[in-house]
């Protein structure tokens, strides 16, 4: 799939993705969460509203059966009803920050948890898996799989492999995001042919560190409050190529 140059002025060519319509308050949430100036409370309350928001145009790409009630009225309603088994499963740490919002949406869904860190000391920013933990019956149900940034993609595809190792039709996974770019979309969408992808917007291209233009710099840092230099140009002062580097990561993060 070749992504189109500038997405941002109409409709996403590809049927597999979905962006959200660019309405003036879709805009002005951008603006609070991508201006550097912004505090830790607002970037997450503004957040929130935006994870909300692609989270109920997701939902929509679910099964739903047809479904007839009575109103008061005494008068049919020829409504729907959602008709599969769900699960949503984040991409830590970012996508964490997706779950409170699913599950204020969706009554005690399962959530399954996959830490994928990117390995900021490698040239091309390899995606790195340290755990996984899923519901059991992974492999029966329709996945909304989150995490706020598609960058390279590659933190995307490993998620995704893994929960094909676990049973998961490709074709039964959402995969909500909030900011993507085309290289990131294209790279998914040819790795993973059969996922769907929903965003509220797509960005221009990446930079040199495979950071998003124009982006937001780092979603995890400036959510968790852990940002350690400039965003988009910070390198990690530690490695993540060995457990024992995991473990130094997981001490960094508790203090
Ligand atoms: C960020 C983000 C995505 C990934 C996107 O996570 O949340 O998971 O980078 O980049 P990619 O498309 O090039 O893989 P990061 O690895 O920085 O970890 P974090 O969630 O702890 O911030
Ligand atoms: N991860 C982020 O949080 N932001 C980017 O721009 C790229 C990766």
């Amino acid at each position: 799939m070749s992504a189109p140059s500038n997405p941002a002025t109409g409709p996403y060519i590809d049927p597999r993705v979905t962006v959200l319509p660019r309405t003036v308050q879709l805009t002005a949430l951008h603006t609070i969460m991508r201006d550097k100036e912004t505090s830790r409370n607002d970037f997450i309350f503004y957040s929130n509203r935006l994870i909300r928001l692609l989270i109920e145009a997701g939902l929509c790409l679910l099964p739903f059966e047809d479904k007839a009630v009575t109103t008061p009225t005494g008068t049919h309603f020829a409504g729907k009803e959602f008709s599969a088994k769900l699960a949503g499963v984040s991409i830590m740490r970012a996508g964490e920050s997706m779950e409170g919002p699913l599950r204020d949406v969706c009554k005690m869904v399962r959530i399954g948890k996959i830490l994928i860190q990117r390995d900021e000391s490698s040239p091309s920013k390899e995606a790195k898996l340290f755990y996984c933990k899923l519901p059991v019956d992974i492999h029966e149900r329709h996945v909304i799989l989150l995490d706020p940034m598609i960058a390279t993609g590659g933190s995307a595809i490993k998620a995704i492999e893994v929960l094909r190792q676990h049973g998961v039709k490709e074709e039964n996974i959402i995969f909500l995001n909030i900011i993507s770019c085309p290289e990131g979309i294209s790279n998914v969408l040819t790795a993973c042919p059969l996922v769907k992808i929903v965003t509220t917007w797509v960005d221009d291209s990446l930079n040199n560190h495979k950071y998003i233009l124009p982006g937001l710099g780092d979603f995890g840092d400036r959510y968790f409050g852990t940002e350690d230099d400039q965003h988009g140009t910070r390198e990690r002062t530690y490695s993540l190529s060995s457990e024992s580097a995991f473990a130094e990561l997981m001490l960094k993060e508790e203090h």
